[in-house]
């Protein structure tokens, strides 16, 4: 888990958020123990700015991986960050009932979900006959 979270940590340095200045940063691990992180990328046209999740994923599918077993995301300030709904159903395509979603902020690793928790009743990959 410190793993993950420093990965995070590390990403969220990196965040381009000129706009809101709220920098993210995710990491996510795979069950083979692999990490891939990623930061918010805003844009100047607001709605083309993605989120730390998504670069995180991306980076994982990239390498050839299809399965989440821990995601940690880090943000600052008083608000625990927890992924948006995009991110949720983002998240819920590569999750397993095994797989946690980790939300850190400056103290650490505060709280941490299911996926069934974060959404639950979810459309996934089987309603396509996927997976
Ligand atoms: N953001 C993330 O990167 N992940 C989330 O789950 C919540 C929101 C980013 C998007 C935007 O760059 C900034 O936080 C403020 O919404």
């Amino acid at each position: 888990m410190q793993a993950l979270l420093d990965a995070a940590r590390a990403a969220q340095a990196q965040a381009y958020a000129p706009y809101s200045r709220y920098r993210v940063g995710a990491a996510l691990a795979t069950p083979d123990g692999r990490v891939f992180a990623g930061c918010n990328v805003e844009n100047a046209a607001y709605p083309s700015g993605t989120c730390a999740e998504a670069g995180a994923i991306a980076a994982m599918v990239a390498a050839g991986g299809r399965e989440i077993s821990d995601i940690v995301v880090v943000g600052d300030g008083p608000e625990l960050v927890t992924p948006c709904g995009n991110c949720r159903q983002r998240i819920r395509e590569f999750a397993t009932a095994a797989t946690r979603v980790h939300a850190a902020g400056t103290a650490g690793v505060a709280r941490s979900f299911t996926m069934d928790e974060l959404l639950p009743a979810s459309f996934g990959p089987a309603h396509l006959q996927v997976g």
